[in-house]
């Protein structure tokens, strides 16, 4: 995986783009001689345009390149126009540790910067960047790909299928407050945004392997997460960090937040909470009693929530909060047997999938046995045993099955998933779900 960076292009990818006129080729991000960073900043504002962000100052480039230069970084150029540095299309991508369930991690090619100019979609541009990162991930030997999206229907078509859901969430905090919650031991107390950028590093790098569909967060989201990157500088104003530390003194929980509203009647300030982690009961007992318990507040939002946020089950008044549910982290199980045999198991047991994969990489019968430990190892197989719960499926459903937060049964259900004898998926389930569910606190 080390040459992932620059490991050739994909010649499919290349070839089939090549027939329109258009250019698929590699940038480097680590390369600091002034043509090298020119390409690669031309590279950064074609992504921004693609997400309708500001055009990038020089600073806010020279971010870029120091925080995500090292990946894996591809654009489409139009030979139409060739003394354009702006390419017409960008994807990077970078291997990342996956948090899985069981408390165990794997690999995963994270896949970002999607974008294809609106001069230029709508001819297979963004299939062409797709299909050969799924190549090169799996050349490397990647067992999954993942990423996070804007519109849902995007990725279904290259076998990605929701494996994280997460919930946003608007609290009317006098209904709210008091919150039932445990007694803390601990405080919290104000800190600046330097130190809730380190702190809030520190602590995911502490919980993430407990998460599953957490990832390793890089070191400039973080900044963003802090307000302390470029063109933050009014946001930043705004921002208050607070931590908790628990009796020993210890940190166990950081939120970053802004109070905004309140010109009209000082008593109707809304609170949007920006990230909140907490890596004890107490700790999320703490934050979520300072945010929502403060004075003069009407409104609290948070986003990317867990579906099993304590929260709800501390509210003095259930419906107190308006809870909505996305789909946000997407996987796709490139390598079935290296990806189910990274994972942990709730119990032991056997299943098996017979996947139908249109791209190849998951296509078979695959048969999982899992021992008591929650190890499993996992075979392709003519045919699966007589007696052992078989589940028929596409590839994006066994995807959103991978983390355990997603239930077979309900697939069934929703005729997603076909079992071959009734109960199957239940079986199935037994084995597969994940006691803590999956939850991924930042956007890739
Ligand atoms: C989404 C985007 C990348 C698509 O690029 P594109 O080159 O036009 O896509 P393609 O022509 O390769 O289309 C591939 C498939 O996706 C479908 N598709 C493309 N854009 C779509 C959209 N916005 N919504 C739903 N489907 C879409 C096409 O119909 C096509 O389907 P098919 O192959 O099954 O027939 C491009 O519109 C874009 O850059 N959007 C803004 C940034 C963004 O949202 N990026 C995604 C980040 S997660």
């Amino acid at each position: 995986m080390s040459t992932y960076r620059l490991h050739p292009i994909d010649e499919t990818s290349r070839a089939r783009l090549a027939e329109q006129g258009l250019t698929l080729s590699l940038v480097d991000g680590l390369d600091d001689s002034e043509p090298g960073v020119a390409r690669y900043d031309a590279w950064t504002q074609a992504d921004g345009r693609g997400f309708y962000l500001d055009r990038a100052a020089d600073d806010a480039l020279a971010f870029h390149r120091a925080g995500v230069g090292d990946r894996r970084t591809t654009g489409v150029w139009d030979d139409a126009t060739p003394a354009t540095l702006e390419p017409v299309a960008t994807i990077n991508s970078w291997p990342t540790e996956l948090s899985v369930p069981g408390g165990r991690t794997t690999t995963g090619w994270a896949i970002s910067s999607v974008t294809v100019a609106p001069t230029h979609t709508r001819r297979g541009i963004a299939r062409s960047l797709l299909e050969a990162e799924l190549r090169t991930a799996s050349a490397l030997g990647a067992p999954v790909a993942i990423l996070t999206v804007s519109e849902s229907t995007l990725y279904g078509r290259y076998g990605f299928g929701p494996a994280v859901l997460a919930t946003d969430w608007v609290i009317e905090s006098r209904r709210a407050r008091p919150l039932r919650r445990r007694t803390e031991a601990g405080r919290v107390e104000f800190i600046s945004l330097k130190d809730f950028r380190s702190e809030v590093a520190a602590l995911h790098e502490r919980v993430r392997a407990e998460r599953p569909g957490e990832i390793a967060v890089w070191a400039s989201r973080w900044d963003q997460i802090a307000g302390l990157a470029p063109a933050q500088e009014a946001e930043a104003k705004k921002l208050r960090a607070v931590r908790y530390l628990d009796a020993d003194g210890v940190v166990q929980g950081v939120v970053i937040y802004t109070v905004s509203g309140g010109e009209q009647d000082f008593t109707e300030h809304r609170v949007d909470v920006k990230y909140l982690l907490d890596a004890t009961p107490e700790a999320s007992a703490a934050l979520w009693g300072f945010v929502v318990e403060l004075d003069l507040v009407r409104e609290v939002t948070a986003r990317l929530r867990s579906v099993d946020e304590p929260l709800r089950w501390m509210l003095a008044d259930f419906r107190a909060a308006k809870v909505s549910t996305i789909e946000h982290e997407y996987v796709r199980v490139l390598d079935v047997a290296a990806a189910f045999e990274a994972r942990g198991y709730s119990a032991a047991g056997s299943l098996a999938f017979e996947v139908t994969d249109p791209h190849g990489f998951a296509e078979g019968t695959w048969l999982v046995e899992a021992d008591a430990a929650g190890t499993a190892t996992v075979r392709a197989v003519d045919e699966a045993p007589a007696g052992v719960p078989l589940l028929s499926l596409g590839v994006p459903e066994l995807s959103s099955l991978y983390l355990g937060g997603v239930s077979a049964a309900t697939l069934a259900a929703a005729g997603r998933v076909h079992e071959r004898t009734p109960g199957d998926a239940v079986t199935a389930d037994a084995l597969l779900r994940s006691p803590v569910p999956p939850h991924l606190s930042v956007w890739y």
